[in-house]
This record gives structure tokens, sequence and C-alpha cells, in this order.
């Protein structure tokens, strides 16, 4: 694979430098750009970014001196620079869907992590071993947009990367009717760590703003299907969610209900999760996580701190598969969500466009 020039832009917030330290040594990706807004723009990447650092690991260093160009006056000058920027930014939703078509209009593909553009119905909302042939439609969306590179594709919330990977392999053979899920998000999710939100050290809040809502209509376009130039969202299967705040810096643990059409035997969900390979995994994807859905047999498995990472926080845990007296059965399952949730599940999207040639 050739290697491509990426920028990222939102470089200085939480998904930013989860960007930075996953394409430090990526394979195909070289990040020759860091973009922030005017605050940002013009200081180094260290200074910039201050006490704000909250990765494990330090600052990159072939990045940390990089001069912070300017997410929304740079635009054209970015795009001499890259083949397509990664876009993480902590606008509200018009703000971040114009500037976005700015990027996509000016032949700068946008990989994003935003949600305004989630519903967009021809700009396909990808988890790669999911939905991949949902790329299609960027044909047509380089049509309305009149462009022949540009387009922009994005990647899904992250509260549902744990639950909705462990569904979709079951619906073709045993019809996923109802589900009913319970969240426990950690705080990195909003872009926080014990130290800028202390009131969550033994804490629990259980209102997470428009987290419901997303987690809730988001599967649909995941399970929906291409007609003609959009994508229409699924029918089923029909979620409720409730979604609370938990004192973990890192991990979304979700607790599962669910009502198949054709009640499966645990066996067959075993089974069926166990030897589920995506596109991801059949292209061997660099970020893709070699077994993407792992089952543990231990009764107090999966736990946040322990199985976060497993697979460099790419695979998906699961545990506690058991029948349940009001549905059919009941499980957990865990995604790390500035991984898979975020930054690494944009880059295994940006990894897929580029196997599949929406980058040449
Ligand atoms: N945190 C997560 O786990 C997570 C998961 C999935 C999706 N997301 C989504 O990812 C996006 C970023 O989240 P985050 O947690 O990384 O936010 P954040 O930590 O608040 O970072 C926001 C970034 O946006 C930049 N920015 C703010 N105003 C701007 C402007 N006018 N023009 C250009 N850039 C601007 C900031 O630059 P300055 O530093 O210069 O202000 C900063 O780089 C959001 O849409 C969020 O919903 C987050």
């Amino acid at each position: 694979m050739k290697k491509f020039n990426v920028g990222i832009v939102g470089a200085t917030g939480m998904v930013g430098q989860r960007f930075m330290t996953i394409l430090e040594n990526h394979p195909w990706f070289d990040v020759k750009v860091l973009a922030a807004s005017a605050r940002s723009a013009g200081k180094t990447y260290t200074e910039a970014i201050g006490s704000k650092w909250a990765m494990d690991t330090p600052i990159p260093a072939s990045m940390a001196n990089m001069i912070i160009m300017d997410a929304d006056a740079d635009v054209e000058k970015i795009g001499e620079l890259v083949d397509f920027v990664f876009c993480a930014v902590n606008l509200d939703k018009e703000a971040t869907k114009a500037l976005e078509e700015r990027y996509a209009k000016a032949e700068i593909p946008v990989v994003s992590n935003n949600s305004a553009n989630r519903h967009t119905p021809d700009i396909p909302m990808v988890v790669p071993e999911l939905n991949p042939e949902h790329i299609k439609i960027i044909e047509a969306q380089r049509k309305r947009l009149g462009t022949k590179r540009g387009f922009i594709a994005v990647k899904s919330n992250c509260s549902l990367q744990s639950y909705v990977p462990a569904l979709f392999p079951l619906d073709k053979d045993y019809g996923v009717e109802d589900v009913l899920v319970c969240t426990y998000q950690a705080i990195s999710g909003a872009g926080k760590t014990f130290e800028t939100w202390p009131e969550m050290v033994d804490n629990v809040i259980p209102y997470i703003g428009g987290e419901e809502e997303k987690s809730e209509k988001e599967p649909l376009k995941i399970w929906g299907k291409i007609e003609d130039d959009v994508i229409v969202d699924a029918e089923k299967p029909h979620f409720t969610a409730q979604c609370l705040r938990v004192p973990a810096s890192n991990g979304h643990m979700a607790a599962v209900f669910v009502r198949f059409a054709s009640t499966p035997s645990k066996e067959e969900i075993l089974k069926a999760w166990k030897e589920f390979k995506g596109r991801a995994q059949e292209l061997e994807l660099p970020s893709a996580p070699k077994q993407f859905l792992n089952y543990f047999e231990e009764d107090n498995y999966p736990q946040t701190k322990l199985h976060r990472n497993l697979e460099n926080g790419m695979a998906i845990s699961i545990g506690r598969l058991r029948e349940d007296t009001q549905y059919d059965y009941k499980f957990v399952c865990l995604s790390h969500n500035t991984l898979r949730g975020a930054a690494g599940g944009a880059v295994l999207l940006a990894e897929l466009l580029c196997a599949e040639g929406y980058m040449d």
C-alpha cells in the first residue's frame, strides 16, 4: 500500500490526541498537518496543548513541534499538504457540517468522528466489520457535492460499538427483534479526565445528553440499505437505551437484553461470535483486530480495566451470556470508547476506504 499524507483536524482535543498516538507509527499514514481552532493556531503543538495532554504515552516526538494550523482559515493550504483528514471538533452541528463540507468540496476527503453528519442520507456511517458496503454511497455523495475526490465518511457513536457488533452477526439467522440496553460509559467519552472532572470520582451520573437517542437510532442506519442515492434506515431491531456516566477513565460497558424472531441456542450464539469475520479481517487492515468478538467464560468478565485494551483497544469483549425471564437472552459487552469507539474506529474506516480505492 502506498503511504498517504494525513491531517488531524481537532488535534488538541481528546479524540485528536488519540489520533496522534495511533498514527505515530502507522504503516500507511503519515501525519503532515495538525489543525485546531484559531486559539491554538500558530503555536507549536506542545505550547498549545499545555497540561491538556491526557494520553498515557508522551506526545509523539515527530508531532510535538509541529505548528498548529487553523482548521477553518487554512483549508486550502491543508489541502495542498494532505490526501485526507480525520476530523474531531467540538462545534455545534451546523458549524461542524459546514466545516466538513468545506473540506470535502476542497477535494479533501474527511473521515469524521463528529455526530453532525451521521444521519445525512448519502454519508456512510460505517463499522468496517459490519456495513462496509455502505461506502458505495460515496459516488452519489460526490455527485451532490460536485467533487471528484472529496467526500465525508463518518463513524458511529462510541456507546453502540460494544453491543451492535455483538448483535449484528446474530441477525441474519435468528432475526434480532427487540433490544434493551443499559450503557456504563467512561468519562473520556465526554473529553474529560478525573483531573478535569473531579465530580466523577466516586460518582455515577444517570444522564449523558443526547446519548440515549443516538444509541437507539444510529444502529438502524448501520442495519440500513443503499436505495438509489441514499442509505435507508432499517426498521428493526427495536432499541431502547439508558446511558449512565460511571467513574471509569476509558471503556464503555453495555448490559444487553435481546429477543429474537427465532431463538438460537446458547451454543449457536457463541459459535456465531467466535466465527464472525468482517471485511476488515478479510482485507487484513492494519488496525483490524484478528478476533473481533471475544467471549469470556468467567462469571466476572469482561471488566473495564482488564479488557478495554484487548487487541489494541479494537476488539469487543463479551461475557455473562444467559437466558432471561422476559427477553430471550442477556449478556454484557465492552469496547474502548476512544480507540474502537472513536479514533481507532475512524483509522480503521480510513484503512478500508484506502484499500477499496476511495482515497486514490
Ligand atoms: N471523546 C470521545 O470518546 C468521543 C467519542 C466519539 C466521538 N467524539 C466526538 O469527537 C469530537 C471531538 O470530541 P473531543 O472529546 O475530542 O472534544 P474536545 O476534547 O473538546 O476537543 C475539541 C477540538 O475541537 C477544536 N475546536 C474547537 N472549536 C473549534 C473551531 N471553531 N474550529 C476548529 N476546531 C475547533 C479544539 O481546538 P482548540 O483546542 O484550539 O480549542 C479541539 O482540538 C466531538 O464531535 C465528539 O462528539 C468524541
